[in-house]
């Protein structure tokens, strides 16, 4: 793939999909907003700023070169199941935090294939499926006083012409880098490490996210 593709986004009417479709747009990419809903797809990429349009999750899939999956954790595996025909032969990058929340706080959830992401692959087997964009929040990227956000982005992949091609996208992101972060094999504990962010959000009333040093 090349980032001067379109990047679609299924399940992109919410925060974070809008608010990666917002910084992909300021970059002057070309971005697919998809939904359950054609109308509400729409309605969603008209409040963006750019080359932002709006379908069907399968349209969007069928439409876009590199896919984003950004559905709640409980919609995932339906959702996913119903495009495989559409994402075959597209790179998919999941972007889903298998999480719980009760009186303590966020905590993983087990996932029976090991990952969201691992979960995709075994759904998606015409796909290449990559995961990333897992600790970026979605108030930061849509708050346009926010120009540069300070994170780097871990891409995992088997396949490395698809991970290379995620690490560019992810660099669109001002401020932002993509790092190769291991096979899709290790995606669990990166979706995992979310509950840690948003415990470090409460704690201390902040945006966390990460860096890598010495690479
Ligand atoms: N929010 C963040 O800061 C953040 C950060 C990093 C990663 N993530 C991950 O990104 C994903 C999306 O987060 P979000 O906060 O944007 O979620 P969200 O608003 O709850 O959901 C995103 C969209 O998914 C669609 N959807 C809802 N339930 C669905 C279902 N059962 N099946 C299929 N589609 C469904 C909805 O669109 P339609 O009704 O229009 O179809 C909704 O607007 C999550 O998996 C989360 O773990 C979020």
């Amino acid at each position: 793939m090349s980032t001067q593709g379109t990047i679609g986004i299924i399940g992109g009417t919410g925060p974070q999909g809008r608010g990666l479709a917002t910084r992909f747009a300021a970059s002057g990419l070309k971005v697919l907003l998809g939904s359950r809903d054609a109308g509400r797809a729409a309605e969603a990429a008209a409040t963006i700023d750019g080359a932002v349009d709006g379908d069907t999750n399968e349209e969007v899939a069928r439409r876009a070169d590199v896919v984003l999956v950004t559905v709640p954790w409980e919609g995932h595996g339906d959702q996913l199941a119903g495009l495989a025909d559409a994402l075959a032969g597209k790179v998919v990058v999941d972007c889903v935090n298998p999480l719980g929340f009760d009186k303590q706080g966020p905590y993983r959830l087990d996932v029976a294939e090991g990952s969201a992401a691992q979960q995709a692959a075994a759904l998606l087997p015409g796909s290449t499926v990559t995961a990333a964009f897992h600790h970026l929040s979605a108030v930061v990227l849509l708050d346009p006083e926010v120009t540069s956000i300070d994170a780097d982005v871990l891409v995992l992949g088997d396949d490395r012409a698809a991970t290379d091609s995620v690490q560019a996208l992810a660099g669109k992101i001002s401020g932002c880098r993509g790092v190769y972060a291991g096979r899709l094999r290790n995606a669990g504990q990166v979706e995992a490490l979310t509950a840690n962010l948003i415990a470090m959000n409460k704690r201390y009333r902040a945006h966390a996210s990460v860096r890598i040093t010495d690479v």
